[in-house]
């Protein structure tokens, strides 16, 4: 995969490392892994997902006491717009995806061509505190969904929260929705992340990608 060797590229000895999580993310270590040392790296997950298989490829994992340390940051998206601003939390990681997208003093976003669109439109993921649910959905007053788990039990976050998924229609202006939801007392985080990384990889297939850079 042509555009996880370019990525790689920016991966030098003694960094500290913040993963991101979901599939696109584990495929990009497990790829890298066969094709670089990366002992002198030390990493810091973002979800168990991500953990366990930083793991299982013998990772050095750190602590989050050094997440204010993270030197790069590599990561997924559910969606990206034409200036570069995300919706992220499809996996419920999003909270602490934030935390070490801020912290991180470079970030790179890992995602499949079809994810890159004009204006941003799929649902939001919102990770709120449980008792403040109906206080966020009658004050966010929109088309909301609780997000479940299969037999019908709330899905929750591994912050023990829960998360909305939220219909805003075409987002024309992402950074002030990130701004309005996050005020809103018993939110923790919001899946919109306005021009939050630096390198985006567009890949296309195995062969070829495209970079756009913030
Ligand atoms: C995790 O909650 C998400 O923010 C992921 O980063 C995002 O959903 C991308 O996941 P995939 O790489 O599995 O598409």
């Amino acid at each position: 995969m042509k555009a996880f060797d370019d990525a790689a590229k920016y991966l030098k000895d003694g960094m500290i490392v913040g993963l991101g999580s979901g599939s696109t993310i584990s495929a990009f270590l497990e790829y890298i892994a066969k094709k670089i040392n990366m002992k002198q790296i030390r990493v810091i997950p973002t979800s168990l997902q991500i953990k366990l298989k930083a793991e299982e490829l013998g990772l050095d994992i750190c602590d989050d006491s050094l997440i204010p340390n993270i030197d790069l940051v590599y990561d997924g998206a559910d969606e990206i717009d034409s200036n570069l601003n995300m919706i992220k939390g499809g996996g419920g990681a999003l909270l602490k995806e934030k935390v070490v997208m801020h912290a991180a003093k470079n970030s790179i976003i890992l995602a499949k061509h079809d994810k890159f669109v004009e204006k941003l439109s799929r649902r939001v993921p919102i990770e709120v505190l449980p008792y403040a649910r109906n206080y966020v959905i009658k004050s966010i007053n929109r088309d909301i969904r609780i997000r479940m788990l299969e037999k019908g039990y709330p899905f929750i976050t591994e912050n023990g929260n829960i998360i909305l998924d939220v219909d805003f229609g075409r987002i024309e202006d992402p950074y002030k929705l990130e701004r309005e939801i996050k005020s809103i007392a018993g939110v923790m985080e919001v899946g919109i992340f306005s021009r939050s990384a630096n390198i985006y990889y567009r890949v296309i297939d195995n062969e070829r990608f495209e970079i756009r850079y913030r």
